[in-house]
Parts: structure tokens; C-alpha cells; sequence
């Protein structure tokens, strides 16, 4: 069976109910071998306050993928060189959605001058960044609503990326 391919578009401040109950979806379900149900939730609630959450997805350049025209993720780029978000819903992982959030956020970056692109990359979305050249820095704990989560700092060297129009 063939697939079509995501389609990218920005976020609209409509969308952030939708994107916030894929945030939870995406957390509950897909994150379980790498944090316990406690942590799962803690960061699920993140989204809980939608206006707030809104709030942070509009402030940040956020793009959503859609398949048949219905969104199934998102990604956001805080400032120039830092990938803030990355979330596929459950339903729609191994499509190639988060890479194609991916690429998107690295051009956008490397047109906005970043050299480097970070993350700190939940366990469950390690391999996934190490596979497109990703390279852990430092293991990281955070608080989020009270309980310490792990993540690990990424970062890749965008220099090569190719930006229409752009120098060699
Ligand atoms: N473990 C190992 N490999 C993975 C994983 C994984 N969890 N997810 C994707 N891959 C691999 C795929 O197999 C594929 O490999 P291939 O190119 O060799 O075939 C490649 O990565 C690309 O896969 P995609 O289909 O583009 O990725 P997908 O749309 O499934 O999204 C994502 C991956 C974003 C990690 C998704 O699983 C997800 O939303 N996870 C839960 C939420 C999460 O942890 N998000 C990151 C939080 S950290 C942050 O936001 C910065």
C-alpha cells in the first residue's frame, strides 16, 4: 500500500487544542519504555492549560504535519537553534512525519544562521536524532510538575545544509 507523504504547515492559534490533546497522546502512548507512568503523566499535564500552551507554540515557530489534510504532528523551533518540540501522534509514527518536521526545522535554522542545532531529546526520541546525525552532548534531569525526568543535550552541525538561494 503507498503512502502520501506529510504535509508541512504553520501553526494557526486554532490549532492548539488539537495539538495539545496529540502532546498527550503522543507522551501516553508512545513513551512508556523509557519513563514511568508518573513521569508520563507529569509531562502529559504540560499541555493541560491549552491557552498557555498555546501561548508557547505561537511564540515559537511551530510547524504542523498533516496527512489527508489532518494534522498528526508538530514540531516547534525556539529562537534560532533549538528544536523545542517534536511530537507524532500515536497513530502516525514510522511515516516519516517527525522527519519531515525535522528537515523543515534544520532549513529553517541553518537559514536563520544557526551553525548547530540542539535538542535535548527524550529517551524514547534518542535514536531517532542520533540517526540523522545528532550527537549527544550531556544527560540532563528536569522537573516537570514535580517529577525529574531524564532527556539528553543533541546537537548537530548544520554547515552543508543546502538554503535556496543560499552560499556554499
Ligand atoms: N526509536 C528508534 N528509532 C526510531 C524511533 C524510536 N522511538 N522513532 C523513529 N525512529 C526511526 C525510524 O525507525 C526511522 O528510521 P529509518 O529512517 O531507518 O527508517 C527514523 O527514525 C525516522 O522515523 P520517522 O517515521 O520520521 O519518525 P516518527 O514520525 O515516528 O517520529 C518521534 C519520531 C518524533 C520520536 C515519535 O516517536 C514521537 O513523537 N515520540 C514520542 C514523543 C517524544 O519523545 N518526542 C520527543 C520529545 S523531545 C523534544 O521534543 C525535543
Amino acid at each position: 500500500m503507498s503512502r502520501s507523504a506529510p504535509a508541512l504547515r504553520p501553526y494557526l492559534p486554532d490549532d492548539a487544542p488539537l495539538l495539545a490533546a496529540i502532546f498527550a497522546a503522543s507522551i501516553m502512548d508512545l513513551t512508556g519504555d523509557d519513563y514511568s507512568e508518573a513521569q508520563q503523566e507529569a509531562w502529559a499535564m504540560a499541555a493541560a492549560d491549552e491557552a498557555a500552551f498555546g501561548k508557547k507554540l505561537a511564540g515559537q515557530l511551530t510547524l504542523i504535519a498533516t496527512l489527508q489534510g489532518a494534522p498528526v504532528g508538530f514540531a516547534s523551533l525556539k529562537g534560532a537553534d533549538l528544536i523545542d518540540m517534536l511530537y507524532v501522534h500515536p497513530s502516525a509514527v514510522g511515516q516519516g512525519v517527525g522527519s519531515a518536521l525535522c528537515d523543515a526545522l534544520e532549513k529553517i535554522a541553518s537559514a536563520r544562521g544557526a551553525k548547530n542545532l540542539k535538542v535535548d531529546a527524550s529517551d524514547t526520541a534518542l535514536e531517532f536524532f542520533r540517526k540523522r546525525g545528532y550527537v549527544a552532548q550531556q544527560r540532563n534531569s528536569v522537573t516537570i510538575n514535580d517529577e525529574w525526568l531524564a532527556n539528553t543535550t543533541m546537537q548537530k552541525q548544520l554547515d552543508g545544509v543546502a538554503t535556496p538561494g543560499g552560499h556554499a
